[in-house]
């Protein structure tokens, strides 16, 4: 793990010196499964995740079986376009409306990402051992006034594999078994208790995004 935050610190410094003809790709719809993690070492959540990346919504719920041992339990549905989210407890039936103030997340690559590099993991000269990967990066709006980093790493088919964000703490994101549809569609409906709600004051500053729910 500290060799991977090492290696993208790196990338980080050295991402300004490479000319850039790429264009950050556009992921398709996909279903599958998200950890995140702390550098700390500490599994912040899994779970499954539904993405439509035209509507920009995304819906990312904790798994609850106890094979993980995470520390957070979320269920969050996501409007980029919007810039709103709800925070969801089904058990409870209660919603909570926030404002985004920040819309990165690792499902896309921001379009003012820079390319880095395309890199292989694994062993690309035997069939089923290599994936191919291209890397971005980019800079993240500031928490505490300080400017964070990001670094993205896409399959060819822009499928996200992991994202790392640096910021004062270092969150990475995985995303497992990824298919490239939407299953069910009704995870990107707002449930009917959460309907009709106000969006609640954000606290001077605060900043909501989704990687700050992961924080
Ligand atoms: C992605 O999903 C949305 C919502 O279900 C749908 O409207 C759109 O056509 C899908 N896009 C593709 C490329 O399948
Ligand atoms: C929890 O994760 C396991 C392993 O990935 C998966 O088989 C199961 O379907 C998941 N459950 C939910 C509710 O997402
Ligand atoms: C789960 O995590 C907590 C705190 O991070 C730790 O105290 C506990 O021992 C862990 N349990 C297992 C089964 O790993
Ligand atoms: C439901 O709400 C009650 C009161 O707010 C709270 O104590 C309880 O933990 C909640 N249950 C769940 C599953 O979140």
């Amino acid at each position: 793990m500290y060799a991977a935050v090492t290696l993208v610190i790196l990338v980080c410094l050295t991402a300004t010196t490479h000319a850039d003809h790429h264009q950050p790709c556009h992921s398709p719809n996909m279903t599958g499964f998200m950890s995140a993690v702390k550098i700390k070492g500490e599994m912040r959540a899994f779970g499954a995740f539904t993405y439509d990346s035209m509507g920009k919504k995304l819906r990312f719920r904790s798994n609850e079986s106890n094979f993980v041992n995470a520390s957070l339990s979320l269920d969050l549905l996501m409007f980029f376009e919007e810039g709103v989210f709800y925070e969801i407890d089904s058990k409870n039936q209660t919603c909570e409306k926030k404002a985004l103030q920040c819309t990165i997340h690792p499902l896309q690559i921001p379009d003012d990402a820079r390319f880095l590099a395309t890199v292989n993991s694994g062993n690309p000269s035997i069939e089923g051992e290599g994936l191919k990967i291209n890397a971005w990066v980019g800079s993240m709006p500031f928490t505490k006034g300080r400017a964070g980093f990001y670094s993205m790493s896409v399959t060819m088919g822009c499928l996200p594999v992991f994202t790392m964000y640096l910021d004062e703490t270092t969150v990475m994101f995985s995303l497992l078994d990824v298919e490239n549809e939407i299953k069910d569609p009704d995870l990107l409906v707002v449930p009917s208790f959460c309907q009709g709600l106000p969006v609640e004051e954000t606290p001077e500053g605060t900043v909501n995004s989704f990687l700050n729910e992961f924080m």
